[in-house]
């Protein structure tokens, strides 16, 4: 069963003098993403791939094409209804201390998904012990939980950021370059975390990066992108030139 879908999607962006310059970003792509599975996607830099991810979560407008989440055309849904199916998809982004709020601490912003009842009414010590074990599962300990992101270091941001997803429980993941700002060392702890984490709550993912071996690692399928164009392993997509 496909949990995305996408139809024909282009993403055009106009700039300079009159907006007379076009960037295809994305120009006519068409593939799904199967429940519980990881796609790559590889490519050089500038080609589209975080364009593609933030069109997946409707973060940004396509140019023209169709995209389903569970069945729903998402392009089509309304504020309210996009606000509902927003912690059912969420993003990882490269560097972590941009999706941490900085004046929350850790413990703050791993139960904020809690305190704002997206898992359900819970008391105050529910959330303590929800969150102990969040933390736990990424691989830090209560000492953490006092801190603020700029009192952490990247590859423990990450960490809260992962955590923090996981308060939220959502179904679907994409993400970008996720480790591309930590240290050799702690990537692979995080990659390695992320692998546990997706067969543990059974995430579907967009995994995106520069690296093939490491999507080839992380992912069950990959698709390839090269400038303003997109061409997937499968032959799922034709390769156009960039306007
Ligand atoms: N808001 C924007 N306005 C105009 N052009 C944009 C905008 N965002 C991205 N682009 C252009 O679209 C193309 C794709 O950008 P995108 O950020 O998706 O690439 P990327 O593959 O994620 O690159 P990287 O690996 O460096 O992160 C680039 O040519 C970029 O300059
Ligand atoms: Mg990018």
């Amino acid at each position: 069963m496909h949990l995305i879908e996408v139809m024909d999607l282009k993403k055009f962006y106009r700039s300079g003098l009159f907006n007379r310059q076009c960037t295809r970003a994305i120009d006519g792509a068409s593939f799904h993403i199967d429940r519980g599975e990881t796609l790559g996607l590889v490519g050089k830099s500038g080609c589209g791939k975080t364009t593609l991810g933030r069109l997946l979560l409707r973060l940004i407008e396509p140019t023209s094409g169709k995209i389903f989440f569970d069945s729903k055309e998402i392009t089509r849904l309304n504020r309210r209804e996009m606000r509902r199916l927003r912690p059912r998809m969420q993003m990882i982004f490269q560097d972590p201390e941009s999706s941490l709020n900085p004046k929350m601490r850790t413990a703050e912003s791993i139960a904020e998904p809690f305190r704002l009842g997206l898992r359900g009414r819970m008391s105050r010590s529910e959330i303590e012990e929800k969150s102990l074990e969040l933390i736990d599962a990424v691989g830090l300990n209560a000492e953490h939980l006092n801190r603020f992101p700029h009192q952490l270091s990247g590859g423990q941001n990450q960490r809260v950021v992962l955590a923090r997803i996981l308060a939220i429980k959502p179904e679907f993941i994409v993400a970008d370059e996720p480790t591309a700002s930590l240290d050799v060392s702690v990537q692979a702890q995080i990659l390695r975390l992320m692998m546990d984490l997706k067969s543990e709550f059974g995430l579907t993912m967009l995994f995106i990066s520069h690296d093939r071996e490491v999507v080839e690692h992380m992912s069950d399928r990959i698709a390839f992108m090269e400038k303003g164009s997109v061409s997937w392993e499968e032959g799922l997509n034709s390769i156009r030139d960039i306007c």
